[in-house]
């Protein structure tokens, strides 16, 4: 063992990763990271003006972050994204797949049943979940595989492991999340390169836009039920903050995790080991 290796696989210097979904919460906050561990950012978003409200904490002596357009469904869209990001920095060393999410229309409710539930809604979150990780594989992949080394982190979720109730295409997309991020690990590492890893992180529940009108109530600001019955099933007691998912990230991105390739990790306050008894 090196120990001055080992005190040092944190910083990211001379390291390049772009962050799907990067001006979202989530992602936000892994791109804040990234750049104060010293790693040059690239935040792709279908929307770059919502970075706006990152710039202020992506702040180090040595990172660097830029924000480039990039709708994960729209592969020539990552294409010129990827060419935008070598330009500005050289390789690629790492994919982060942050962008992801659910919706009401696709959501069970006492006024929409399962069997009402629009495809087109059924469609969006299905394909934004699933090919709004593949496309970014293909793409960022692409270049990691010429390479030989490289590193991808997918998002999955805790519906993954089970699915919750009301969110169908969500729990079936993100299950498929899980599933793609141990084809991938087994394909990259055969096919191309044991130095490129592909896992994931499946976070528990984290108040965010996408899911607080499933955990709060509009007016009151108060638990749902539902919110209530997902704090009485984590054992930690609480929702996560996007700063617990900051040390498993870094762990992933890193030689700290050099012989590990796909594994999905729950960042869950206990939500997953617990039967409820
Ligand atoms: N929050 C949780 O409790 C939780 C739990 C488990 C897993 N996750 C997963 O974690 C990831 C990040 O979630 P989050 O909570 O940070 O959500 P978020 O704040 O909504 O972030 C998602 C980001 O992705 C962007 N995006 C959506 N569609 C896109 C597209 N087609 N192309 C490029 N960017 C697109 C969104 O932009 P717009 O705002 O323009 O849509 C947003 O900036 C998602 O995969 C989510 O499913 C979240």
């Amino acid at each position: 063992m090196n120990l001055n290796e080992l005190t040092q696989m944190y910083d990211f210097t001379g390291q390049t990763v772009v962050i799907t979904g990067g001006a979202g919460i989530l992602g936000g906050e892994i791109a804040c990271a990234l750049v104060g561990c010293n790693a040059n950012v690239a935040i792709l978003d279908r929307e770059p003006s919502l970075a706006n409200r990152l710039i202020e904490r992506l702040q180090s002596p040595v990172g660097r972050a830029i924000v480039v357009y990039g709708d994960v469904l729209d592969v020539n869209t990552l294409r010129q994204a990827a060419e935008t990001i070598e330009k500005e920095f050289g390789k690629l060393d790492g994919l982060i797949n942050a962008a992801g999410g659910n919706k009401p229309q696709a959501t069970t409710s006492p006024d929409l049943s399962f069997f009402d539930l629009p495809i087109d809604a059924l469609r969006w979150v299905f394909d934004l979940n699933i090919v709004g990780t593949m496309l970014p594989a293909q793409v960022f992949g692409r270049r990691m595989a010429q390479r030989g080394s490289g590193v991808i982190l997918n998002i999955s979720s805790m519906n993954a492991f089970r699915p919750l109730t009301r969110i169908p295409a969500y729990s079936a997309a993100k299950a498929g999340v899980s599933n793609f991020t141990e084809w991938l690990a087994v394909h990259m590492a055969q096919e191309y390169s044991p130095r490129i890893r592909v896992n994931a992180i499946a976070p528990g529940f984290f108040l965010t836009t996408q899911n607080e009108f499933l955990l709060t109530e509009k007016e009151t600001g108060k638990l749902t039920p539902r919110g209530e019955a997902i704090i009485a099933h984590t054992p930690m007691a609480r929702f996560g903050c996007p700063e617990d998912l900051l040390g498993a990230v870094l762990w992933l991105l890193s030689p700290a995790s050099a012989f590990v390739t796909g594994i999905v990790v729950p960042i869950d306050g206990g939500f997953s080991a617990y039967s409820g008894v």
